[in-house]
């Protein structure tokens, strides 16, 4: 007879390997979607778009993306916008099913505000790093320690943390927001960059800096921006609020990438240097042929972005894949969160 060590052991044997082969099955299932669908549509971008259409009429379907979306994804959705915008899009509109390119946090937040509707995430795997730097517990026992302050949560977090949190905020609104709340200490999670932007502009708030960071944005240094503003003298830099404070230090402006296409739209400047994910300039180069954009680094891709695909939003639409389900009793915490957002405005 195997003593109770052993019996864990193989248990835990058993347990891998079936999650080894779970694995698998899922990535086989991935890869027969995408050559179904390729064979569908005999890998042609316009058939592809053309099936999606169909598609979205007969599920009464709304697409959205966030700014960072590849190119073609961004052509076939009705709203591509910043984070603040698409949540305010998706609390109001009226389709029975709302397809979110985009990360796992921002589909989350469109089915706390609508819980009547399906909301796809089309890759399940799109995660935002930033968001999993912060945990419910973990803010439980800041709360215990900091009794007096308010929690100010980024929408880059997850269900679990805005439930736990007073109000939400994006980077368009996180100042005032802010500045609205009467209360002077004030845990701000889970960006630090975003934290420490608004703790200079609110002064009169103590803010209380939490250790995440968007691996995308945080790795621009003020070397790198040294070096490109030697390169372009006469460009203007903006960048997102995500980015290290040395690097907003020398931008002429930092905004969400609603407000940065904003202010390129505006402007009469010819030359801007971009500092935040690629994707935004899609926009920006269409909105202004005559105007150059430089990025500010190489490496301003976020790979989870990226992962949707035009093929994986006609499956998503096909299957009706992957839904988002939510306890309802952390759903209701968080909507209040991001509710009192809402009313706030921007
Ligand atoms: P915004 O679109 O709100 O600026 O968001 C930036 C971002 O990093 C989203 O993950
Ligand atoms: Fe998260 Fe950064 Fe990607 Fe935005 S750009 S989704 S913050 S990792």
């Amino acid at each position: 007879m195997l003593r109770y060590n052993e019996g864990y052991k193989v248990s835990q044997i058993l347990y891998k390997a079936f999650c080894k082969y779970y694995n698998s099955v899922q990535a086989l299932q991935i890869i027969i979607d995408r050559w179904d669908v390729k064979y569908m549509t005999n890998n042609d971008t316009n058939a592809m778009k053309k099936k999606i259409l169909e598609l979205k009429e007969q599920r009464d379907a709304v697409i959205v993306a966030h700014n960072y979306q590849v190119d073609d994804v961004q052509e076939i959705a009705d709203l591509v916008g910043d984070s603040y915008a698409l949540s305010k899009f998706c609390a109001q509109n009226q389709h029975k099913v709302i397809v979110f390119c985009g990360v796992h946090f921002m589909a989350e937040s469109a089915k706390i505000l609508s819980p009547e509707k399906t909301v796809l995430l089309p890759e399940i795997d799109a995660g935002c790093p930033m968001a999993d730097m912060v945990t419910a517990e973990t803010i439980r026992e800041y709360k215990k320690k900091y009794p007096e302050a308010k929690v100010v949560c980024y929408i880059n977090s997850s269900a679990e943390v805005k439930a736990e949190s007073d109000v939400c905020c994006t980077s368009s609104n996180a100042i005032n927001i802010v500045k609205s709340i009467p209360d002077k200490d004030i845990i701000f999670v889970p960006d630090k960059n975003l934290g420490a932007f608004v703790a200079k502009e609110v002064p009169e708030k103590n803010i209380i800096l939490w250790p995440g960071f968007c691996p995308t944005h945080h790795r621009i240094t003020k070397e790198e921006v040294l070096k490109v503003k030697g390169l372009h003298p006469d460009a203007l830099l903006l960048v997102h609020p995500e980015c290290r404070p040395e690097v907003v230090e020398l931008a002429d402006y930092a905004g969400s990438t609603k407000q940065i296409i904003d202010f390129a739209n505006n402007n009469s400047a010819q030359k801007m240097v971009i500092g935040t994910e690629v994707g935004v300039l899609h926009k920006l180069r269409k909105d202004n042929p005559e105007k150059t954009f430089y990025l500010l680094s190489q490496g301003l891709t976020c790979p989870n972005m990226k992962k949707t695909t035009l093929e994986s939003v006609l499956i998503s639409l096909r299957d009706m894949k992957y839904q988002i389900e939510l306890n309802e009793e952390i759903r209701i915490k968080a909507r209040t969160c991001l509710d009192r957002m809402l009313q706030m405005g921007g």
